[in-house]
């Protein structure tokens, strides 16, 4: 792990405090970096996490927080609906932003935070953590290679039986989430392909979206439940390249939980996928030597950065990230495109 010794101390805060105890986990282990502050609206939380990770300093009004001088970056993980207005006014106060997916609740608010950090000189890196996971490091290296050839077709999902995050909470409120498993959870696999294939720009995208369980197991539960509960869609970009990505939340599919990324490319292909129905990952890659099948399958695994470590070193050595606010909002873009070509039953052209 690159070592950010005798650089300048990073002094962190975190707003949310569910995913944010990760976060608050990934800044525990980087060297040079200080939690000096978080903030929830939900003392009772906000005093547990305090506990938890000896937080000098609280906060359940996030202007407030940002006004501390001796705070260089914030984590954001809020409800969707609040990623861009918390980050916007992040980015005023002058602190970094390190914001998690998805980027936005659509293009315009993906637009407005990178404008925002543009024009107050601060870093705004997308919290896009599947890449961090040692398989995609690896997958990227033998990509980056040109040990799979040219990579023309991509087929990827994270699909569940039955998990429906938080029923009746933001997350299954179209106002709040901005969708349902789509944002939420393909957001990660159409993140992880389009980084791995290195961004060739979207050029046609024709999407379905459905909601044949969440209505009904809200109904039962009087909760609120109007996104989608499957979403599936194809990507066709300028070079060619397809994307296929599907993601559940609920659907009569084998395993309780599935996440995958398939590759196919001229010189090889490879698979992603989630161990069991857990979140540790195997990787296979499939070539073809001497006339014979080869499948290789990569082990002991170096363990890279977290995406805090990354995060905080990019800031101290003014490097970039490898998830800019940029890739955030290329996802966007084709989340908002699937959305719209679920609605309209029509292909959309980018
Ligand atoms: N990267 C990942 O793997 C991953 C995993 C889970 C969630 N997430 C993302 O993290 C974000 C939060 O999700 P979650 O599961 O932690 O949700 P959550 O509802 O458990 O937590 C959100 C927290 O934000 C607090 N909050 C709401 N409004 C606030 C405000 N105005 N000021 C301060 N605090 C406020 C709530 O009290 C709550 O504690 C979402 O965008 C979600 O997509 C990412």
């Amino acid at each position: 792990m690159p070592s950010t010794k005798g650089k300048k101390r990073c002094r962190v805060g975190v707003v949310g405090l569910g995913m944010g105890r990760a976060h608050l986990r990934g800044y525990q282990s980087v060297p040079d970096c200080e939690i000096v502050a978080i903030c929830d609206i939900d003392k009772a939380r906000l005093e547990a996490v305090k506990e938890e990770f000896s937080v000098p300093r609280t906060f359940t009004d996030f202007e407030e927080m940002f006004a501390m001088e001796d705070l260089d970056a914030v984590s954001i993980a809020l409800p969707n609906y609040l990623h861009a207005p918390v980050t916007i006014a992040a980015a005023k106060a002058g602190k970094h932003v390190l914001c998690e997916k998805p980027m936005a609740m659509n293009v315009k608010e993906a637009e407005s935070m990178i404008e925002a950090a543009r024009s107050a000189g601060v870093r705004l890196m997308m919290h896009f953590n599947f890449r961090f996971t040692p398989q995609a490091q690896m997958l990227k290296k033998y990509i980056d290679n040109g040990e799979m050839g040219d990579i023309y077709y991509v087929k990827t999902g994270w699909l569940r039986r039955r998990g429906v995050p938080g029923m009746g909470s933001w997350f299954t409120q179209r106002e709040k989430a901005g969708g349902g498993p789509l944002i939420d959870l393909g957001v990660h696999r159409l993140d992880l392909a389009l980084w791995l294939i290195g961004h060739p720009r979207p050029k046609l995208v024709l999407g379905s979206t459905y909601t044949k369980f969440g209505d009904k197991m809200a109904k039962a539960a009087r909760k609120t439940y109007d996104v989608e509960d499957l979403a599936c869609g194809l990507i066709k970009m300028e070079n060619q390249t397809t994307v296929f990505l599907e993601a559940s939340w609920a659907g009569n599919s084998e395993k309780a939980e599935e996440m995958y990324t398939q590759l196919f490319g001229t010189k090889g292909g490879a698979e992603q996928r989630n161990q069991g129905e857990g979140y540790e990952f195997g990787l296979k890659i499939f070539k073809e030597r001497h006339g014979a099948f080869e499948d290789i399958l990569p082990r002991h695994l170096p363990a890279g950065e977290s995406p805090q470590q990354h995060f905080v070193r990019c800031i101290q050595e003014n490097k970039p990230f490898i998830a800019p606010a940029e890739h955030g909002l290329c996802v966007q873009q084709i989340l908002d495109a699937l959305y719209l070509s679920g609605q309209t039953g029509e292909a959309i052209v980018l």
